[in-house]
C-alpha cells in the first residue's frame, strides 16, 4: 500500500491521510478503510481508520488555532472564502466527478452539489463585511449599547454522505467566517470529496490548525468529537437515532448541538392541480438522488378526483427511468449508497406490502447487465396507502414512494402535518386562496408552491420542524446563529453610577 503526502484528485487504489494542525498524517495505527464505487463496486482508495487520539489530536490543533483566527479581521476571513468559491468553480467538474464515483449520484446532481458548495462560499465569504449586530438607544442618558457576534470556539462538523460537499460548506463556512476553527469527521461512505473540499480551504490560504479533518467511523471518531470538553458546538446532519445520541451526549458537557435529521416530505396534488407539472415535481423530488435526499418527497397525498388521472401519468414515467453509474450522462438514477441501505430499501417494500399498500412498479433490488456490480434499486412507486402505515410514517432514504388519497384540502394538510418529520412539503393547486392557507398552516420548515419537495436555496433558513431538527437551522442569515454567542456591551460615558430601571 503506497502512502502520498500530498493527496489530489482521484487517482485509483491511492491512500489518503487526515490533515490536522496544517500536516497530513495518517493514522496512528496505521489502519485504514476502503473507499468504494457505489455503481460498479470498484476500489477507490484507502482512507486513514483513525480513533479517539486523532480526534483529541485535530481538537487541540483547532483549539491552539482558535485564538489566532478569532482576531483575524472577518474581512480577511470572508475573502478567503471568496477564494475557496473561485476554486470550485474551477475545480467543479473535477469534484462533480470524484463525489459521482463515490456517492453514486448522477452528474448533473453532484455540479449542482458542488455549485450549492459555491454558492455558499461566495454568500459566507460576503458575510466577512456583515456578521451584523444591532445598536438601539438605551434608556439612560450619555450610555450606548451595542450587540455583537462572537465565536464560539471549536466546532465539530458531523457530515453525511448523500449530500458530502454541499452540506460540510453549510457547516463549515459560517463557522469559519465568524471566527470559529473547524474539526470535520465526514461520513465514511464518501471521505474523498470532503478531503477535496479541505485541501481546497488550504490552497485558498486557510491558516493551520483552522480546519482539521479526521476520517473514520462515528463510533470513535464521532464520540470521541461529541464528548470532548474543548469542542463547543457540534453541527450534525444524519439519521434522528444517531442526532439524538449526539444531543443527549453533547448535553452532558453542555455543548450547542445542531441537528439536522430526517424527512418524511409530501407533495399534495389537489383537484385543481396542473397534473402534468406536478408529474415532473413528483418524479424529480422523488427519485432524484436515488430519494437519497432528506427533502426527497416520499409521500404523494393527492385528491381522490384526479387519483387516477395522475397515476396513470406517473407510472409510465417512472418505468421510463434509467437506472445506471452516474458518470453516464444518459443515467437519470444512480445506485444507493450500500449494501446495507439497499436491504433497508428493500425491506420497507416488504412492510408496505404486509400492510396491504398496492406495489405499482418497482420493489425489487435489480442486478441485470451493467447494474451487476453495484447497488441499484428499482423505482418504486405504492399506492393505497394510508396515512399511519409504516410506509407513510418512517423515512426509507431510497426510492420509494407512496401515494395517499385524500376527499378534501383540509384532509391534504393533515396528513402532511401528521408524521414525525416537519422538513419539506409542496403544494400542487391553481387556487390563490388555498396556497395562502396553505402557507399558514403547513408545519414544516419549507414549503414549495407548484414545485417539488427539493431545491432549497443557501440564502434562506434550511431545517424542519419535529423530529427532523432541534430548533436550529442552517445557510442563511439564521446559518450564522449556531456558530455565534451574543454578547452586549454597554457603555456608560455619564462619568457617574447611572442604575438602569432605577435612574430613569
Ligand atoms: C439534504 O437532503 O440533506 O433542498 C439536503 C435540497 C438540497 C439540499 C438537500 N438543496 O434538496
Amino acid at each position: 500500500m503506497s502512502t502520498v503526502t500530498s493527496p489530489g484528485s482521484t487517482n485509483l487504489g491511492q491512500t489518503y491521510l487526515n490533515f490536522i494542525g496544517g500536516s497530513w498524517q495518517p493514522a496512528q495505527s496505521g489502519q485504514t478503510f476502503p473507499n468504494y464505487n457505489p455503481a460498479t463496486g470498484e476500489l477507490l482508495g484507502h482512507f486513514p481508520l483513525s480513533g479517539e487520539a486523532e480526534a483529541n489530536a485535530a481538537v487541540a490543533a483547532a483549539k491552539a488555532a482558535f485564538e489566532k483566527w478569532r482576531l483575524v479581521p472577518a474581512p480577511k476571513r470572508g475573502e478567503i472564502l471568496f477564494r475557496v468559491g473561485e476554486l470550485m468553480k474551477q475545480y467543479k467538474e473535477d469534484l462533480a466527478r470524484t463525489m459521482t464515483m463515490e456517492m453514486g449520484k448522477v452528474l448533473k446532481e453532484t455540479r449542482g452539489d458542488v455549485q450549492e458548495g459555491i454558492d455558499m462560499a461566495y454568500y459566507m465569504g460576503g458575510e466577512g463585511r456583515r456578521l451584523f449586530g444591532y445598536s438601539v438607544p438605551v434608556e439612560l442618558s450619555n450610555k450606548s449599547g451595542v450587540a455583537m457576534r462572537d465565536p464560539v470556539g471549536v466546532v465539530a462538523c458531523i457530515t453525511p454522505w448523500n449530500f458530502p460537499i454541499a452540506i460540510p460548506t453549510w457547516k463549515m463556512f459560517p463557522a469559519l467566517v465568524a471566527g470559529n476553527t473547524i474539526v470535520i469527521k465526514p461520513a465514511s461512505d464518501t471521505p474523498h470529496s470532503a478531503l477535496r473540499l479541505v485541501e481546497i480551504l488550504h490552497e485558498a490560504g486557510i491558516p493551520e490548525g483552522v480546519v482539521n479533518i479526521v476520517f473514520g467511523p462515528g463510533g470513535t471518531v464521532g464520540e470521541a468529537l461529541i464528548h470532548h470538553p474543548d469542542v463547543a458546538v457540534v453541527s450534525f446532519t444524519g439519521s434522528t437515532e444517531s442526532g439524538r445520541h449526539v444531543a443527549i451526549e453533547g448535553a452532558k458537557t453542555l455543548k450547542r448541538v445542531s441537528l439536522e435529521m430526517g424527512g418524511k416530505n409530501a407533495v399534495i396534488v389537489l383537484d385543481d392541480a396542473d397534473l402534468n407539472l406536478a408529474v415532473e415535481g413528483i418524479l424529480w423530488s422523488a427519485y432524484g438522488t436515488t430519494g437519497q435526499r432528506c427533502t426527497a418527497c416520499s409521500r404523494v397525498i393527492v385528491h381522490k378526483a384526479v387519483r387516477k388521472q395522475l397515476l396513470d401519468l406517473l407510472v409510465p414515467r417512472i418505468e421510463a427511468l434509467r437506472l445506471g453509474d452516474g458518470l453516464d450522462e444518459s443515467v437519470d438514477v444512480g445506485p444507493v449508497i450500500n449494501a446495507s441501505q439497499l436491504e433497508k430499501i428493500h425491506s420497507y417494500t416488504e412492510i408496505g406490502k404486509n400492510e396491504g399498500a398496492t406495489l405499482l412498479t418497482g420493489g425489487s433490488i435489480t442486478n441485470e447487465g451493467k447494474l451487476a456490480r453495484g447497488h441499484f434499486y428499482r423505482p418504486t412507486l405504492f399506492a393505497d396507502v394510508t396515512p399511519t402505515m409504516r410506509l407513510a410514517q418512517e423515512e426509507i432514504f431510497g426510492p420509494v414512494l407512496s401515494v395517499i388519497e385524500v376527499g378534501s384540502f383540509e384532509e391534504a394538510i393533515a396528513v402532511n402535518n401528521d408524521t414525525p418529520f416537519g422538513l419539506s412539503s409542496a403544494i400542487y393547486t391553481q387556487d390563490n386562496n388555498r396556497v395562502q392557507r396553505a402557507m399558514r398552516d403547513i408545519t414544516t420548515g419549507i414549503l414549495y408552491v407548484n414545485s417539488g419537495t427539493t431545491g432549497a436555496e443557501i440564502q434562506f433558513p434550511f431545517g424542519g420542524t419535529r423530529g427532523t431538527g432541534n430548533g436550529h437551522r442552517e445557510a442563511g442569515l439564521a446559518g450564522l446563529d449556531v456558530f455565534t454567542e451574543w454578547k452586549v456591551v454597554y457603555t456608560d460615558y455619564s462619568g457617574k453610577l447611572q442604575k438602569a430601571q432605577i435612574d430613569q
